[in-house]
């Protein structure tokens, strides 16, 4: 459930209208709903009530500043990929001690930082990292609490570019190697052996994977123990999916349920690492229709031209996605409807948001790109020199500006010319 409803024919964020919001901070937008936000994390924490649990929300699937401070003010903790992510966290009053860092590629400066914090754990992708960190952390006189991030080799049955589990992609270590790398870890003075940690790909839409995953790390956690290998937590990564147009995710409850069935009775904390189920559908990207380009013979595509683009949300263009476009004022019969391709003004044929989409649509219009809170805003770029847009956070009846839009002049800081 969200808190994007029309009242009197106008779609509001919880109590404020759209077009008031265009109106005050222009468009394109994204536009986030507190309560909503509120509500996600609140079902999710519910939903583990009972079990040892920190939900740890994946700083790359929204990295706002308010989004994040809303959250850590919940309880929430932070998976994050880079030190970038970890400042944001910090900025945003969020607790060092609560974060877990994952990633492939963690550089050194990156590890210093995160250790100099105090971070919870370390998400290790590979051997050489351990030894990385085991050397980093000993220069410093610190010692670094790890997992490892296994590879359980289930199919995630999902799009091939967000599937992570399976054994060919750069992640983790397969689970066969993983007791290997525990003995090794387990002699290193500048590493202290915390959980196991798994993340098997994103908007995963059944259960039957994660369950997979999740007994496949019990049995090596089980393994591990009679090799006098204590793991504490059990991290079992992110990628429950949502309802974007007509798939059928399961609950968190379901989730939480099926979960904690499984470990049930054993002496482990869970960690949870969601991005989307959080905040996909407490966002949406506000844009204006800018011109109305419709085809001449039978078979030509009408374009509608507005004034957000790939670049402002990339996951269309990049993943085919299908995110719904709603008109911010409910249509009233006047203009007649067509099927219009929803496109960009940037100079690429894939810059669409959204394709063959039945609407009445008028230039000047406002429409709403649904789900837009997760992987919007952070995957935007500048491309075509764009300033990347406002970030609004709507709480009760009050618009926040989260994020100042940028300026030109934002885009062109720190260029200049050859001397001369
Ligand atoms: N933990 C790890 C280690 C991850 O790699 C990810 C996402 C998450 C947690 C959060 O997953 P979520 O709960 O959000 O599914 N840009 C793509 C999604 C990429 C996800 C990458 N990893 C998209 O727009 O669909």
């Amino acid at each position: 459930m969200d808190h994007f409803q029309y009242r009197d024919g106008v779609l509001h964020a919880e109590g404020v209208s759209l077009s008031a919001i265009a109106e005050r901070f222009g468009t394109p937008c994204y536009v986030y709903s507190a309560a909503t936000l509120t509500r996600h994390y609140r079902v999710f924490d519910d939903a583990l009530a009972g079990i040892d649990h920190d939900i740890c929300f994946a700083v790359k699937a929204n990295g706002n500043i308010g989004v994040l401070g809303l959250l850590a003010d919940l309880g929430s903790g932070f998976d994050i990929v880079s030190v970038g992510e970890l400042e944001r966290v910090i900025t945003a009053g969020g607790d060092p001690a609560k974060v877990v860092f994952s990633g492939v590629g963690k550089r050194v400066d990156e590890i210093e930082r995160a250790l100099e914090v105090g971070i919870a754990c370390f998400n290790v992708e590979s051997e050489v990292e351990l030894a990385r960190i085991d050397t980093v952390a000993r220069r410093m006189g610190k010692i670094a609490p790890i997992s490892l991030r296994v590879n359980p080799d289930v199919d995630a049955q999902t799009h091939p570019y967000i599937a992570t589990g399976l054994k060919d992609n750069k992640f983790g270590v397969g689970i066969e190697r993983a007791e290997a790398i525990y003995a090794q870890a387990a002699t290193l003075a500048g590493i202290a052996i915390r959980g196991v940690d798994c993340h098997i790909g994103s908007q995963l839409t059944r259960l039957a994977p994660f369950k997979d995953a999740v007994q496949r790390v019990l049995a090596l956690i089980d393994r591990l123990a009679e090799c006098d290998i204590v793991i504490r937590h059990l991290d079992v990564g992110g990628g429950l999916g949502i309802r974007y147009r007509d798939e059928t995710p399961p609950s968190p409850a379901e989730y939480a349920t099926a979960i904690r069935d499984l470990v049930a009775g054993r002496d482990l904390k869970l960690v949870v690492e969601p991005g989307r189920v959080l905040a996909a559908n407490a966002g949406v990207l506000l844009t204006r229709v800018e011109l109305l380009k419709p085809g001449i013979e039978a078979d030509d595509k009408h374009f509608a031209v507005v004034d957000a683009a790939m670049n402002d949300l990339l996951r269309p263009a990049l993943y085919d996605a299908w995110q719904a476009i709603v008109p911010v004022t409910e249509t009233t019969g006047t203009v007649e409807a067509r099927r219009w391709e929803i496109v960009g003004p940037i100079c690429e044929t894939g810059d669409f948001l959204g394709r063959d989409r039945e609407l009445a649509l008028t230039e000047g219009d406002l429409l709403a790109v649904r789900s837009a809170g997760a992987y919007g805003f952070t995957m935007a770029s500048t491309y075509n020199a764009r300033p990347r847009v406002a970030e609004v956070m709507v709480d009760g009846d009050v618009p926040h500006e989260v994020r100042a839009r940028e300026t030109i002049a934002d885009l062109m800081r720190g260029e200049r010319r050859l001397p001369s």
